[in-house]
């Protein structure tokens, strides 16, 4: 395909994206696929380690930090936060941190929370702008108020005094990501029809060079279906001690202060010492809903695996919505969960992640290296845009 048919392509789908909203969205399911879900299903045993580190897929690079922490009989919290710092400071990664994909303005909004088992304490933070570290911003919450929640220019005025650098958290691959999603949803973010470029209007967000060719394919997926890029991490010690974290940059485009599940305690985030911990990745606002993180520990308090206390979880969802797989095929949703003993386990709505070319995986390291697992899905089908 030629550089301008290419081009052509990328605006004729924007074009079609922006007016088709978001409802075309993993709309239809891989022929031939099982629609069946396991929700009800119950996952064999498996053997619990300790010490033991998990998070969603995206900090599977960042894991072997927190479990040198846990193995030198550091505190479980200060070993999931280390481990996400590690993303929330690389620009190369647009879900969480500094070069996280922005609000609808442009502006990168961070949420995440902390708890920790031991001493029954929680933190979190929501729509802050200008730090980049809110795992450790939330954890200071914790340590340093006595508030759970801080929010907004609050969390960031919280954050300076505390020490804290302000910084400006767009990163080029994220500005270029959003100038190319203000073309595609309005005319007046395009050149207009007296310009030269007009027909080729992507052309002066993206130049010719491979590498911005491949952001503008990248570019193009992430606007057809916004990802809501999170990591939660959770990590019980030798002991049998368990804390967790979860950090956000929010769901893509967003409307300026739309906060989701990440700082919720007890949605995208949960501990309890005596049972374990649980976490989520997508669209918050289902979660939100049916208090997930706690559902999650609740089933696992009355014996249930971490897995299928995921897959319940996610039945309250499909429940929500009749089970109605077109309804559901607008979102996707993920939940992780690990029990006292070192049993780990994940469920995602649909069998794909969000790049739909891959499975739905999560990350775990054991001791021995960091490695993806797959998450059970509960509706076992791919599903893909139209
Ligand atoms: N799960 C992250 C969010 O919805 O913001």
């Amino acid at each position: 395909m030629s550089m301008w048919s290419r081009r052509k392509f990328f605006l004729t789908s924007l074009a079609g994206s922006a007016a088709a909203g978001v409802t075309n969205l993993f709309a239809r399911a891989t022929p031939g696929a099982a629609a069946s879900n396991g929700a009800r299903a119950v996952t064999p045993a498996v053997q619990g380690k300790r010490p033991l580190i998990i998070s969603s897929a995206n900090g599977v690079n960042a894991l072997g930090r927190g479990m040198d922490i846990l193995k030198k009989g550091g505190d479980t919290l200060d070993a999931v936060v280390a481990a996400v710092t590690i993303v929330e400071d690389d620009p190369n990664d647009d879900s969480v941190g500094y070069g996280g994909l922005p609000n609808e303005q442009g502006e990168v909004e961070l949420d995440a929370s902390v708890m920790h088992g031991p001493t029954h304490r929680a933190g979190s933070v929501a729509s802050v702008r200008r730090i980049k570290n809110v795992s450790r911003l939330a954890k200071t919450v914790m340590e340093r108020t006595n508030h759970v929640m801080i929010v907004g220019d609050g969390a960031r005025r919280f954050a300076v005094d505390e020490g804290f650098e302000e910084m400006n958290l767009l990163t080029e691959h994220s500005r270029k990501i959003w100038l190319a999603w203000k073309a595609s949803t309005s005319f007046n973010w395009r050149p207009g029809i007296d310009s030269p470029e007009w027909k080729e209007k992507m052309s002066t967000i993206f130049s010719d060079t491979p590498a911005d060719q491949a952001l503008m394919a990248y570019a193009q997926r992430v606007i057809a279906d916004p990802p809501t890029g999170t990591i939660p991490c959770m990590a019980v010690n030798e002991k049998g001690d368990i804390s967790a974290t979860t950090t956000t940059s929010g769901l893509a485009w967003k409307i300026p202060g739309r906060v989701g599940d990440s700082p919720i305690i007890g949605a995208g985030c949960c501990v309890d010492n005596e049972v374990g911990a649980a976490g989520s990745t997508g669209k918050g606002e289902e979660n939100i809903k049916i208090s997930g993180g706690h559902t999650i520990i609740e089933m696992m308090r009355k014996g249930m695996s971490p897995t299928d206390a995921c897959l319940e979880a996610m039945a309250r969802i499909a429940r929500n919505y009749n089970n109605d797989k077109k309804k559901l095929a607008t979102f996707h949703i993920f939940f992780y969960a690990l029990n006292k003993d070192g049993v780990h386990g994940a469920a995602s709505l649909w069998q794909n992640a969000y790049d739909k070319g891959r499975r739905a995986t999560y990350a775990v390291h054991d001791g021995t290296e960091a490695h993806l697992v797959d998450c059970v899905p509960y509706f076992n089908e791919t599903a893909v845009s139209d």
